[in-house]
């Protein structure tokens, strides 16, 4: 039933979504062109202010809407943005929830997330104030239930394939904490798409050839569980995509659809790959017409698409939702199900060496050898019993200064990373810090991790007074 609201296209799930991973991963990689992105945010209601408050390039001119403005962020407050791009609605978020608050941005493009996470380093933010990570919005979200108090998405939901737009408005309701509200700006059908429209793979990826009528869309919020959301219609002009590209010499991206002689490649799974952009380069062209005479917009699609009045059959919509409230309803502080998903995985070649306790040992006592060892696990953990002499940093918060930890520990031959059982935090410490030399052509210091972590150092060394320490910091 709730199928039958959206529209079907001849496609599968699998194939829309890696062809829309594969369109978004090629501009994260090769968009530069802010005069665009700049145009296409103003038309959808961005301020100059606000423009000049974030990374130029955390904006591609991708988004149909602003929803900060109306979200009614609060210092303190938890926000999720679905789709989040370039980062430029968390950015906007991160200021009006100041630093005690939690902004996450989700997107199942890698390069994406890079982007957004390099432009958040050269602000200064990090984890867990702002994340950004990488994931599908077709599958459980990696953030805990009742956990957030504003979901932001902009035109984003659009491009779900047709079971993923019923599967994320569940997943929204899951993740807000109850009295919660959801602020999505997105693409709305006016009317059924003709086949030349909905099944153009250019104006699907473009967020015109999978938007839904709002009727479609409010039965799906309101089978997920909201009961009373609003639709406003932001009479915003959608042939800004066009004539935002057709008056700049630029090949950059855009929300509209990208040339139809770009051919997508079907998969046959519905698992995402983060290669295939880079083996099948796309250049988004969006509505760039191919002469002057190509400007004039049609209401009735031709063959190609190419000169669709989008305004016609399609509108940009801010919809809002609120969960009921529930004071019964437990709520979560923690937000991210894992604190690790806001940091790179570490290079799965960096396979790090192990060593056990004795021949650390025997590496401590030994006088040729410049060994430091790093204890990645809390510092109430730490101070319950550590490598005597080992300095403590919390692998959340290594991340962002490896480079000054690389510094503080520059004359070292050695560094031994452990944890409790050297499972999860010291290999994915030790990872980070390999990758960093390696990304900077550093040969030294070598790098190991510690053998059944503090755990095995304490079964075998718990009754040697200048192996254990209790207590004190060394930083
Ligand atoms: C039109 S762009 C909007 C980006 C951003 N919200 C903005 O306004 O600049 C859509 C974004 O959603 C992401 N996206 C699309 N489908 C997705 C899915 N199924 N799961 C996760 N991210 C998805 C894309 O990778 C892309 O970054």
């Amino acid at each position: 039933m709730l199928l039958a609201l959206t529209m079907a296209t001849k496609y599968d799930d699998s194939f829309l979504l890696q062809a829309v991973h594969d369109s978004y991963s090629s501009i994260a990689k090769t968009s530069s062109a802010p005069e665009y992105a700049s145009a296409v945010a103003q038309s959808f209601g961005y301020t100059a202010e606000q423009l000049a408050a974030v990374p130029i390039d955390s904006h591609m001119g991708l988004g149909c809407g602003n929803p900060t403005v109306t979200a009614t962020l609060k210092p303190g407050e938890a926000v999720l943005d679905l789709g989040s791009g370039g980062g430029i609605d968390i950015f906007l978020a991160a200021l009006k929830i100041g630093p005690g608050g939690i902004a996450i941005g989700l997107d199942m493009s890698a390069d994406m997330v890079k982007r957004a996470r390099n432009k958040a380093t050269e602000r200064g933010l990090f984890p867990p104030h702002v994340s950004f990570v990488q994931c599908l919005l077709t599958e459980p979200l990696p953030i805990l239930s009742n956990s957030v108090d504003c979901v932001l998405s902009n035109c984003v939901i659009n491009l779900l394939p047709p079971s993923g737009k019923n599967h994320i408005f569940h997943e929204i309701y899951r993740v807000l904490k109850p009295g919660g509200r959801v602020v999505l700006d997105d693409i709305l059908a006016k009317e059924e798409f003709p086949a030349g429209i909905r099944d153009d793979m250019a104006q699907y990826v473009g967020c015109i050839g999978g938007a839904i009528p709002a009727d479609g869309y409010r039965a799906l919020l309101n089978s997920a569980g909201f009961k009373e959301t609003l639709f406003v219609d932001s009479r915003a002009d959608l042939n800004i995509y066009k004539t935002a590209a057709g008056s700049q010499s630029t090949s950059t991206s855009c929300c509209g659809p990208r040339s139809d002689s770009e051919a997508i490649v079907p998969v046959s799974s519905a698992t995402i790959s983060d290669t295939a952009a880079e083996t099948q380069p796309i250049t988004n062209s969006c509505y760039k017409p191919r002469s002057s005479t190509d400007k004039a917009t049609v209401a009735v699609p031709a063959e190609g698409s190419d000169n669709l009045d989008l305004n016609h059959w399609a509108a940009s919509y801010q919809i809002y939702a609120r969960k009921p409230d529930d004071p019964a309803a437990p709520i979560s502080r923690k937000v991210l199900k894992n604190w690790w998903d806001a940091f790179p995985a570490p290079s799965a070649s960096s396979a790090i060496p192990r060593i056990s306790p004795v021949a650390l040992v025997d590496m401590l006592h030994s006088t040729g050898t410049a060994v430091t060892v790093i204890d990645v696990r809390s510092g109430e953990e730490y101070q319950s019993g550590h490598v005597a002499g080992s300095h403590n940093f919390a692998a959340q918060s290594l991340h962002p200064i490896l480079a000054a930890f690389h510094a503080q520990f520059a004359d070292a031959s050695t560094v031994v990373f452990y944890c409790g059982g050297s499972n999860g935090r010291a290999p994915r410490c030790a990872g980070w810090y390999q990758d960093h030399l390696d990304c900077h052509s550093l040969s030294s210091p070598a790098i190991c991790i510690l053998d059944g972590g503090i755990r095995r150092w304490l079964d075998e060394y718990s009754a040697v007074t200048d192996l254990v320490q209790v207590g004190r910091t060394v930083v």
